[in-house]
C-alpha cells in the first residue's frame, strides 16, 4: 500500500507539470487472439496482451495519457483516441494514412496526450476497418467534480459482430459482382463483447434506489442501435463528452462513434427484473438487407426476483435529429462563417464497377504520404490542396477560421459522420426538400458534438473553429464506408503546424520500414510533381 503510494507521488513528481496530475501508462501488445464472444462462433480477433476485450482505460482531467503500442500483427494498426482533441499532438490523433504511416509489424509507436477533455470516448485502431474485429475499448475521462451525482457508474459498449473478418465484409462490399456485394449479412449485438443472439446472458445489475450513469458507447462498424429499458426513465446528461441540461427519453438512437451518458434510477425494490432493448438497425447494404434486429438482455436487481417483460416504454422517442434540441451545460456561442464547405454524400457504382460512397463525388484512398507529412515538409506548397493528392479530397483552413460544413446526404441511408481534431456546433438539420416542416434549428447555444448522424434524404450545417493546427480526418463511422470511401481531410492552418507540432522519429521509423516515403507530396516527391497521379475512379452517370 505505502509503496504504492510512494510510486505514485514519484510519478506525479516525475511526469507531470500539474501538482495533480499522473501519469496514465499502458504497455499493450496487440495481437491476434481465438475468442467466441457469442457463443456461437469462434474466430480470430484483436486483443491486447494475450486477452480480449480489452481492459476500460479510465484517466482524470489533466492527466497524461501514455499507450506504448507494440504491433505483433501480420499487417500495420494504429490506436485512435475518439473524441480527444489531441491539441499540439495531431502526430499522436491515430489516424493512418492521415496522421501517421501505421505502426509496422513487429514496430512500435507511443502515443502521448495530455487529457483536456472529460465525458465518455473510446480507443480504437484507425487502420483499415481494424476496430471491428475488437481492436477497441472504452476511455472514459472523469472531471474533478461532475455536473450531476450518481451513486455508480456502467459502460456499455454497443456493437454489431460479424463472423467474419472485417477485411472479408470490406471485399464483399467493394465487389464488383452487384450479386456479391449485395448478399446479406446480418451482425449480432454484443454488449461489452458479450452476448450474441441470446442477450439474456448480458445483465445489467442494479441496486434498488441507487442513481446510475450509464455510458453508451456504440463501436460499431455498421448499423444503427436504439436503447431503451422497459419501464425505466433516462435522463441524458452527456453526448460526446459534452455535458448536457437534463433530457427525459424512454428509448433512444445512437449510431457508430456516438456516446451518450443517460442517468438511471433504480426501482425502490428489488421485487422484479426487468428487460432492456438494444436492437440493431442495420443499413449498410444500399437497398438492401435492411433489418430491425431485436436484442434484449436483462436489467437485474435480483437473481431470484421474476423477470417483467412487458416492452412498456421502449418506443423510440429520441432520434438521431433530436440532438439539436440539447443544451449544452458550458453555455457557448456558436463561431460565425468565414469559410463554407458544401459536403454531398452519394452511395454509387463508379466507372470500376464497384460500389463506393463519396463526398462531392471523389471516393477517398489514403495517399502513399500520410497527410500530415505532406504538411509538414512541402513549405510554401502545403498550401495547395493538389499536394495531398486528389482522392484525399483536402479542404485548407486558415488559422482561426470559422467554417461551415453543409451536409447534405442524398443517399437513402443514414450515416454519422466523425470529425477528428474538435467538436461542431450543430446549427441547423433538415430534409433535402427543403420542408420548412422538417427544419429544426440550433437554439442560442447550439449542442456541440464530433459525430453526428444525418437521416437519409437530410442535411446539417455544423460549425466549428479552427483554433487546432494539424490534419484531421472527417468521414462516416461506419466503418466499411470509410472503406469505400466516404472520407475527406481538413488540413487546418499548415504554416503553424511547424511551430507545435515535430513528428517523432518512431513516426518516420515505421514510415521507412514499411518503405514509405516521410517527405513531399501524396506521392513522396516535391511540390507538385504529380502527374501520372490516379484520379479515379468515377462515378457513372445517373447518380
Ligand atoms: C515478426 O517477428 C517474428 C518473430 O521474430 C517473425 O517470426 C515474423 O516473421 C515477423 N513478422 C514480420 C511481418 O516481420
Ligand atoms: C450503432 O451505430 C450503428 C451505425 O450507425 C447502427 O447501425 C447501430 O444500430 C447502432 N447501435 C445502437 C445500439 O444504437
Ligand atoms: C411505462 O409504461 C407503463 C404502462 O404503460 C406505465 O404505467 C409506466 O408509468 C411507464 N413508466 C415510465 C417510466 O414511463
Ligand atoms: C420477452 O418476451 C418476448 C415475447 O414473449 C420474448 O420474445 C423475449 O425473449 C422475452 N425477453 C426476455 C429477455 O426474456
Ligand atoms: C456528382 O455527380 C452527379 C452526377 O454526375 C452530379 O449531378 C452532381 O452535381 C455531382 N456533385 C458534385 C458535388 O460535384
Ligand atoms: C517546416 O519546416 C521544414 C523543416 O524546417 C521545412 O522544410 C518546411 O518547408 C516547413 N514547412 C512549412 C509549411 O513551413
Ligand atoms: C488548442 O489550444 C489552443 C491554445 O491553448 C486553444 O486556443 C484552442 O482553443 C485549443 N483548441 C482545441 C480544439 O482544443
Amino acid at each position: 500500500m505505502l509503496s504504492s503510494l510512494v510510486s505514485r507521488a514519484l510519478a506525479v513528481a516525475l511526469v507531470c507539470g500539474s501538482a495533480l496530475c499522473k501519469h496514465v501508462e499502458l504497455d499493450w501488445n496487440i495481437e491476434y487472439i481465438q475468442a467466441n464472444p457469442d457463443g456461437m462462433n469462434q474466430r480470430r480477433v484483436i486483443g491486447v496482451n494475450g486477452k480480449w476485450p480489452l481492459p476500460e482505460v479510465h484517466v482524470d482531467l489533466g492527466d497524461k495519457l501514455v499507450i506504448h503500442a507494440h504491433n505483433k500483427l501480420d499487417e500495420a494498426t494504429s490506436l485512435h483516441t475518439h473524441g480527444f482533441f489531441q491539441n499540439g499532438t495531431n502526430h499522436y490523433d491515430g489516424a493512418a494514412g492521415v496522421t501517421e504511416c501505421g505502426i509496422a509489424p513487429n514496430s512500435s509507436y507511443t502515443y502521448e496526450m495530455n487529457v483536456q477533455q472529460t465525458g465518455t470516448y473510446w480507443i480504437h485502431s484507425h487502420y483499415k476497418a481494424q476496430f471491428v474485429d475488437g481492436l477497441r475499448t472504452a476511455l472514459i475521462s472523469h472531471a474533478p467534480r461532475e455536473v450531476y451525482q450518481y451513486d455508480d457508474e456502467i459502460t456499455l459498449m454497443l456493437e454489431a459482430w460479424y463472423h467474419r473478418p472485417s477485411e472479408d465484409v470490406t471485399d464483399q462490399l467493394l465487389s464488383t459482382s452487384e450479386r456479391i456485394r449485395t448478399a446479406p449479412f446480418l451482425p449480432y449485438m454484443l454488449i461489452n463483447s458479450a452476448g450474441g443472439r441470446d442477450l439474456s446472458k448480458t445483465k445489467i445489475k442494479m441496486e434498488p434506489g441507487k442513481t446510475y450513469r450509464l455510458r453508451l458507447i456504440n463501436v460499431s462498424g455498421t448499423g444503427m442501435v436504439r436503447f431503451g429499458i422497459e419501464d425505466h426513465k433516462m435522463s441524458i446528461i452527456e453526448v460526446d463528452g459534452v455535458d448536457t441540461e437534463i433530457k427525459v427519453v424512454n428509448c433512444m438512437q445512437l449510431s457508430a462513434g456516438q456516446r451518450v451518458s443517460v442517468l438511471v434510477t433504480a426501482k425502490e425494490s428489488a421485487a422484479a427484473n426487468y428487460v432492456f432493448h438494444a436492437d440493431i438497425f442495420t443499413d449498410i447494404q444500399s437497398g438492401v438487407a435492411r433489418a430491425d434486429l431485436p436484442f434484449q438482455g436483462i436489467v437485474e436487481y435480483s437473481a431470484s426476483a421474476p423477470l417483467l417483460n412487458t416492452t412498456a416504454n421502449t418506443t423510440l422517442d429520441w432520434e438521431f435529429s433530436q440532438d439539436i434540441d440539447l443544451v449544452p451545460v458550458e453555455k457557448l456561442a456558436a463561431p460565425g462563417v468565414h469559410k463554407w464547405v458544401p459536403l454531398e454524400v452519394h452511395t454509387a457504382v463508379f466507372d470500376d464497377r464497384r460500389e463506393h460512397l463519396a463526398f462531392n463525388n471523389r471516393t477517398y484512398e489514403p495517399p502513399t504520404v500520410p497527410s500530415l507529412v505532406t504538411a509538414l515538409t512541402t513549405g510554401y506548397q502545403a498550401y495547395y490542396p493538389d499536394v495531398y493528392g486528389f482522392k484525399t479530397n483536402p479542404v485548407i483552413i486558415d488559422p482561426l477560421e470559422d467554417v461551415e460544413v453543409a451536409l447534405f446526404n442524398l443517399d437513402v441511408n443514414s450515416h454519422p459522420f466523425h470529425l477528428h481534431g474538435h467538436n461542431f456546433y450543430i446549427m441547423v438539420r433538415g430534409t433535402i426538400d427543403r420542408n420548412p416542416k422538417n427544419r429544426l434549428a440550433a437554439g442560442k447555444y447550439p449542442i456541440r458534438r464530433d459525430t453526428i448522424t444525418i437521416p437519409p434524404k437530410s442535411y446539417a450545417i455544423v460549425r466549428f473553429r479552427a483554433d487546432n493546427p494539424g490534419v484531421w480526418m472527417f468521414h462516416c463511422h461506419m466503418q466499411f464506408h470509410q472503406e469505400q470511401g466516404l472520407a475527406m481531410v481538413f488540413v487546418e492552418a499548415p504554416f503553424l503546424m511547424n511551430a507545435t507540432l515535430t513528428l517523432p522519429a518512431a513516426l518516420k521509423q515505421n514510415c521507412d520500414i514499411m518503405g514509405i516515403p516521410t517527405q513531399g507530396n501524396a506521392m513522396g516527391r516535391s511540390g507538385l510533381d504529380l502527374p501520372d497521379e490516379h484520379r479515379g475512379p468515377f462515378p457513372l452517370a445517373g447518380l
